[in-house]
């Protein structure tokens, strides 16, 4: 563990202390979203410390034009970067003439911060002295709606404490702002037009080269000990690209006075006029009131919890651990808009650009599948297939491939590859593998195979053509290679034989060729139109077998395991725990050339195909390979821990699993890569939920049937988690001694547990 300032909490993240080394930190561990838009947990008023400002709204993107060292054919032209959107959060605040800014009062006590994970809201409070003398308290709330997710809102309080105080509230709205990460320092947004009518106003601005508009607004009230005190602003300042309000009020020692703040964005991706379309949200939004709105929130993530929830008795930090995963995961992503993604960092950072990785199906399709509407998961899917033009395009126009071959991109926003490294952009075409595997997962947990004829397939065939022409006959071997690719182990680049690439692109080839089998003789309409589109022959079949067939994986015999890449063995094999921890994250420490050379597995990378493929393998094998491979890995992606997790469970090795599982868990709340303030990392949070119902749960699907091999780490008195399998409600809890099932559904289900079968009646408890 690097850092434990977040108290442990059952349901909310809680930091107390005021500590300016951390308030960049907080400001990502605190962030909030609610699926259409989200925000780091910048202070409102002034702060002249350090800090990252951010505020996102989904799906809203620049494509900052690439910058690089050297520049290689075939790198994309630009970088989509996921945009710093203007800011509706600030209020500056004068207090007795002075500015007020925690950076500079003379006394921050009692600060605090909360994250009230199960209501869905953000609570900061402190005590402060300015330099003036008058000493303040302040409390702060702030959400973004679930259900009227085009607003959020704040109610910010002051009472002064040591005498009466002239407070001056400076509201504003200001689309002059930028990213950190900005390749040539230039501005995002264009300015349009600012307006402002009583107590609203209006930014409307474009985003440069995209042409996104966005209306971001305000509405302020002014309270004085509770009551609304309705006064219009002062005076308002503005020029082309802010605008701000100013509201005084004298209260009294021990009076409180707030100003509730309703601020958002319409954008053009949903509405026409987008300043009407602020008005209507504004307007809504007080008519329902800042208390009903608070009431509605809380209503609506009692709602998400009700399905996603999982508990963990007798073990506060794991209990924490999962709730804040949970939580940001929807806080990202709720599966309203099919234009959407997942993007690593959600709304919590910059970090990562576009928002699709290979992370949305290698690991957030199942925490989407089974706790939440079917649909969701098919959204998922479809997103790809929407974009399948633009892989096929991608694999084209720069890297050689033919006949419909499809790559799709590293890193998106819009189906176009925008990610600019040639060892991730170029190399990384394990990315296929993982897309492919997510239609297979889909089919074998919701049972719905209608996905595979109406779309899947289209893109099943553009894999498959990829991974046949990528593959390259070996004369010498008699066999076929995958040259010159980095593998999910990114401290590894333009390798021979990843031995998980190998395999995904195998399987994706015999994955297929079955599914055209399948559709040929239970959807011939369906067969025929694909068929014809993409103007597929058996002889081209015949050809994509010769390859999958014949495919080569690098092997030791003496060690009987599969080796990462060729030439694995050749590396000074010094294992991470007598590595100096001072040499720790490597990444920060290293040159790259140090990394590449080392023995260091970023992440799960020949583990993860054991995973994907667990079924391929004896549980002897995967032992081997895990007992193999795991000395080596540093975890340095976040992507890591929970597959060792998963794997060390079905190992029985249950301190290891739970250790990953705190790792996976507590990676950010405990900032283990030491990266935490550049922003949460999301995807790796539906990992942290696998790490329960799939380690510690063990849960598979088979022929069609759940199976459970419960297992429970010591250190705790039970755990439980609900799934939607096939539209009916599980819900599983397991204690040291028993596991329980309990059904809402209509019909009953057959179970495995521990390899027997258990018939489970819908709302009759069985325990086994
Ligand atoms: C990992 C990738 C991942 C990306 C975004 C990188 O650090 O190595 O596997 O796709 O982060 O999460």
């Amino acid at each position: 563990m690097n850092q434990d300032y977040i108290k442990p909490d059952n349901w909310s993240i809680i930091e107390e202390g005021f500590d300016a080394e951390r308030v960049k930190s907080s400001e990502s561990l605190f962030s909030i979203g609610n699926g259409a838009m989200g925000q780091r947990a910048n202070f409102e008023e002034h702060y002249t410390g350090e800090t990252f400002q951010g505020s996102y709204i989904a799906g809203i993107y620049y494509p900052d034009k690439t910058k690089v060292g050297w520049w290689k054919n075939g790198y994309p032209e630009y970088f989509a970067k996921v945009l710093n959107a203007p800011n509706w959060i600030g209020i500056d605040i004068e207090i007795n003439g002075e500015n007020f800014d925690l950076n500079a009062c003379t006394k921050v006590s009692n600060f605090r911060r909360e994250l009230n994970m199960k209501e869905g809201w953000y609570h900061r409070s402190f005590e402060a002295t300015l330099k003036n003398g008058t000493e303040i308290k302040g409390n702060i709330r702030r959400f973004l709606c679930l259900n009227l997710d085009e607003a959020g809102v704040i109610n910010y309080e002051i009472t002064p404490l040591n005498k009466e105080a002239t407070i001056i509230y400076k509201p504003y709205v200001d689309a002059g702002v930028t990213n950190e990460d900005a390749n040539w320092e230039e501005k995002f947004w264009e300015p349009l037009e600012v307006k402002h009518d009583k107590n609203s106003a209006f930014v409307t601005a474009r985003t440069f080269k995209t042409h996104f508009i966005a209306t971001t607004f305000m509405h302020n009230t002014i309270l004085l000990n509770g009551q609304n005190i309705s006064i219009n602003p002062e005076s308002v300042d503005s020029n082309k690209e802010k605008i701000q309000f100013k509201y005084a009020v004298n209260v009294a020692q021990n009076a409180t006075s707030s100003i509730q703040k309703i601020g958002g964005y319409t954008v053009s991706m949903n509405h026409e006029n987008t300043q009407t379309a602020a008005e209507k949200v504004i307007e809504s939004a007080v008519s329902i009131g800042y208390n009903q709105l608070l009431k509605e929130q809380i209503d609506a993530w009692s709602k998400i919890w009700e399905m996603s929830d999982i508990t963990i008795e007798g073990d506060v930090r794991a209990q924490q651990g999962i709730r804040f995963n949970i939580f940001q995961l929807n806080q990202t992503y709720l599966g309203k808009d099919s234009r959407l993604n997942i993007g690593p960092k959600g709304f919590t950072g910059e970090k990562y650009g576009g928002s699709t990785y290979w992370d949305t199906e290698a690991y957030c399709i199942p925490f989407y599948m089974a706790t939440k509407d079917q649909q969701v998961a098919r959204n998922l899917l479809t997103y790809r297939y929407n974009q399948l033009d633009k892989a096929i395009e991608n694999a084209q126009k720069n890297l050689g491939f033919k006949n419909g071959a499809a790559l799709y991109p590293m890193v998106t926003m819009n189906g176009e590859e925008c990610h600019n490294e040639w060892e991730i952009t170029h190399e990384e075409i394990h990315r296929n593998g993982a897309i492919a595997f997510a239609i297979f997962n889909y089919h074998r947990y919701t049972g719905d195979y209608s996905y595979i004829p109406e779309k899947g397939l289209e893109v099943l065939i553009a894999i498959a053509r990829f991974w046949h022409q990528r593959a390259s006959f070996s004369t010498h071997k008699n066999q076929y290679m995958i040259l010159g690719v980095t593998g999910p182990n990114e401290y590894e680049n333009n390798v021979n034989n990843n031995f998980y690439t190998n395999y995904i692109a195998k399987w994706c080839i015999d994955y297929t060729h079955e599914q055209v089998q399948k559709v040929a003789s239970e959807y011939p309409a369906d067969h025929k139109r694909i068929i014809e589109k993409v103007n597929l022959s058996n002889f081209e079949l015949q050809e994509w077998k010769e390859v999958s067939d014949n495919m080569y994986f690098p092997y030791s015999e003496e060690l009987d395991i599969y080796l990462q890449q060729d030439g694995f063995l050749d590396k000074d094999l010094v294992p991470v725990k007598d590595l100096d921890k001072s040499q720790r994250p490597i990444n920060q420490k290293w040159s790259w050339d140090r990394v590449l050379r080392s023995p260091y597995i970023k992440q799960a990378d020949t583990l993860q195909g054991f995973y994907f493929f667990e079924d391929h393998f004896t549980k002897e094998q995967l032992e081997k390979h895990f007992d193999f491979y795991e000395p080596f890995t540093v975890h340095e992606s976040s992507l890591s821990p929970c597959v060792h997790s998963i794997q060390a469970a079905a190992l029985d090795k249950m301190d290891m699993a739970y250790t990953f599982y705190l790792r996976t868990s507590r990676l950010d709340l405990d900032d283990y890569n030491k990266e935490v303030e550049e922003g949460c990392h999301i995807t790796s949070m539906a990992g942290t939920w696998m790490s329960i119902v799939e380690g510690f749960g063990g849960m598979r699907v088979k022929n069609d049937t759940l199976h459970f091999n419960p297992r429970i780490p010591k250190e705790w008195n039970g755990y439980s988690f609900k799934i939607n399998f096939r539209n009916q409600i599980l819900k599983v809890a397991v204690h040291q001694n028993e596991t329980k099932f309990v059904l809402e559904g209509d019909h009953e289900i057959k179970v495995v547990v521990n390899g027997k079968e258990v018939l489970v009646e819908p709302n009759n408890l069985v325990t086994v």
